[in-house]
């Protein structure tokens, strides 16, 4: 990209969904990238790109990987329904105590850092579109569901904390429904492509009333590194998310229209999941704010999204052939 100053950046979660195809765009307009994470990158080695696989927990390995950074992307987590089902203890351990870390080392190496949270910090608001200063509406701690959305609000507020303690220069993006190439499909868009392609039937359930707002992955990327570049978006949050609401009906009858597979199936969530698990009826964002500021808005519509994720997917054997991790 012209005009751009090369920079050294660490990308936390760099193996993950949102992290490859965030080092894909820092790599290309030159940047310098290292990625920490956990999970051994597949495929080919990427040129430009050092993998430091590490837990964030393990804050020496931490510190190595961010030696020298000028911009810390932490995005890795513990991510996903059937994670905080199966897993709530990491959530916590590793959402919490590993953002610390990360801080930790950007607060000392004097990098910038740009947190990924969720529309999941709003909790069951009920008052959408959600502005950045909306309230967190949560359900029970003897309901698994909030250990995530618990788990990032702590991140925020240490982030924040961070900020106002050791003056580190922090900003925060909320992701809404982030959906696009290389997603686990444990999520609606992915799940439902993944079994379109491998000819299962679609599954909706509750009636596919309930609605989100969904995000192309390559409109969240621009928003992160936009919040990253922006001088004004210092110690600032903001809501990265399309504003188009679309039910969960309608986002399966798109797959089941792209990829010519009808079959339908009807799940009941409660029977599916147990009764630990809280869905909600709507997520919506005002992201008024990164256009102010940021000047982002989504730019890819929904129908777009889908058929480039499907595009994608058919030519992604690999993808295909990793088992479907939906809860039913
Ligand atoms: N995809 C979305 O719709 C969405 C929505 C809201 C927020 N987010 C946030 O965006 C970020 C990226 O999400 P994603 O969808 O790419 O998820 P993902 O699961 O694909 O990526 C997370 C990455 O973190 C790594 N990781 C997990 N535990 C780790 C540990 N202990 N140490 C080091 N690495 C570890 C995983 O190996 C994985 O590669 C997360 O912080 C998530 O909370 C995503």
């Amino acid at each position: 990209m012209s005009g751009h100053t090369p920079q050294r950046v660490l990308v936390t979660g760099g193996t993950g969904f949102v992290g490859h195809h965030l080092v894909e765009r820092l790599r290309e307009r030159g940047d310098e990238v290292t990625v920490f994470d956990v999970t051994a990158p597949g495929g080919a080695p990427r040129p430009g790109v050092r993998t430091v696989e590490g837990d964030l927990r393990d804050t020496a390995a931490l510190e190595r990987a961010g030696r020298g950074v000028d911009v810390v992307y932490h995005l890795a987590a513990v991510v996903g329904v059937d994670q905080y089902l199966s897993r709530p203890l990491d959530v916590i351990d590793i959402n919490f105590s590993g953002t610390r870390n990360v801080l930790d080392i950007a607060a000392r190496a004097g990098a910038k850092v740009v947190l990924a949270s969720t529309s999941e910090v709003f909790g069951k608001n009920p008052a959408v579109p959600w502005r950045e200063d909306g309230d967190r509406v949560l359900g029970p701690t003897t309901s698994d569901r909030w250990s995530y959305a618990s788990s990032k609000a702590l991140a925020e507020h240490l982030t924040f904390a961070f900020a106002r303690q050791h003056g580190l220069d922090a900003r925060i993006v909320r992701y809404f429904n982030v959906y696009g190439p290389r997603q686990r499909p444990a999520y609606v868009v992915s799940r439902s492509v993944h079994r379109a392609l491998n000819g299962r039937p679609l599954v909706v359930y509750d009636g596919g009333r309930q609605t989100r707002c969904f995000t192309y992955v390559d409109d969240a990327v621009t928003g992160t590194i936009r919040a990253a570049d922006e001088p004004a978006a210092a110690g600032e949050v903001f809501n990265i998310g399309s504003m188009v609401e679309t039910d969960m009906g309608t986002v399966v009858g798109l797959v089941a229209g792209l990829t010519g597979r009808t079959a339908v199936v009807h799940v009941d969530t409660a029977a599916a999941l147990g009764q630990s698990y809280e869905d909600l009826g709507r997520r919506v964002p005002d992201n008024t704010k990164a256009g102010k500021v940021l000047d982002w808005r989504p730019e890819t519509s929904l129908r777009d999204g889908l058929a480039r994720t499907i595009e994608w997917a058919r030519a992604s054997d690999w993808w295909l052939a990793l088992p479907d991790s939906g809860a039913e």
